[in-house]
């Protein structure tokens, strides 16, 4: 996957990267940053998607769709489809931006709206990527983890850098007896649960 990432999405990583690092620096405010993951977390995310089992690649929290170029690598790997989420119009609008030139709008579905709405739909979730706002994890979590399939992937973003607020989920999936659960240190942290 990563030797051969297609040009097109090579030059809009890069963009994204770019804009993501100058946001952080120039004070752009926090609804309007594009708060994206680091590279590594892409590149572990695609990993462990391009093994997950059949069901459906659910991402909660597009942003401009620097995650979700990740994870339609492993997609096209597979020969299958996303969802990706996102509840803020400017957000949606930059996202199918870099959906059409990165050359992946047979592989991604944009959603645009509250996730939570929607997710009861998916019944045999595989992989779910979770980085939206932290007060709708919790619900996430719950919407998603009894849908999984066995195998099933679902990967919240932040679990070491916002710990304290994240605790009662990150908790809760401990001891959910339902999934087997660990916290590994990339990107800003990474609460892993497999569907058991
Ligand atoms: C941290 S950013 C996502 C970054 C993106 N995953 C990336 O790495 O490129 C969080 C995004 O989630 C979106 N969001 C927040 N709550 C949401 C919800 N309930 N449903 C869908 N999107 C949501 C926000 O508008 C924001 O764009």
């Amino acid at each position: 996957m990563f030797h051969k990432i297609p040009q097109a999405m090579q030059t809009q990583m890069r963009r994204l990267e770019q804009i993501d690092v100058r946001d952080r620096r120039d004070g752009t405010p926090r609804l309007k940053r594009l708060r994206q993951i680091p590279p590594q977390t892409g590149k572990f995310l695609a990993l462990l998607a391009a093994n997950a089992p059949k069901g459906q690649i659910v991402e909660i929290g597009a942003s401009a769709g620097y995650s979700t170029l990740w994870l339609s690598l492993a997609a096209m790997d597979m020969g299958r489809k996303i969802v990706t989420f996102e509840l803020l119009p400017e957000k949606a609008e930059m996202a199918r931006e870099t959906f059409k030139a990165a050359q992946v709008e047979t592989v991604v579905e944009l959603v645009e709206g509250d996730a939570l709405d929607y997710l009861a739909k998916y019944q045999e979730i595989a992989f779910c990527f979770l980085d939206a706002e932290k007060k709708v994890y919790q619900a996430c979590y719950d919407a998603v983890v009894p849908n999984m399939v066995s195998g099933g992937f679902l990967i919240a973003d932040n679990a070491i850098n916002h710990r304290d607020t994240l605790q009662p989920m990150i908790e809760q999936s401990l001891h959910d007896q339902s999934v087997d659960t660990m916290i590994a240190p990339i990107g800003k942290g990474l609460l892993i649960c497999r569907k058991i």
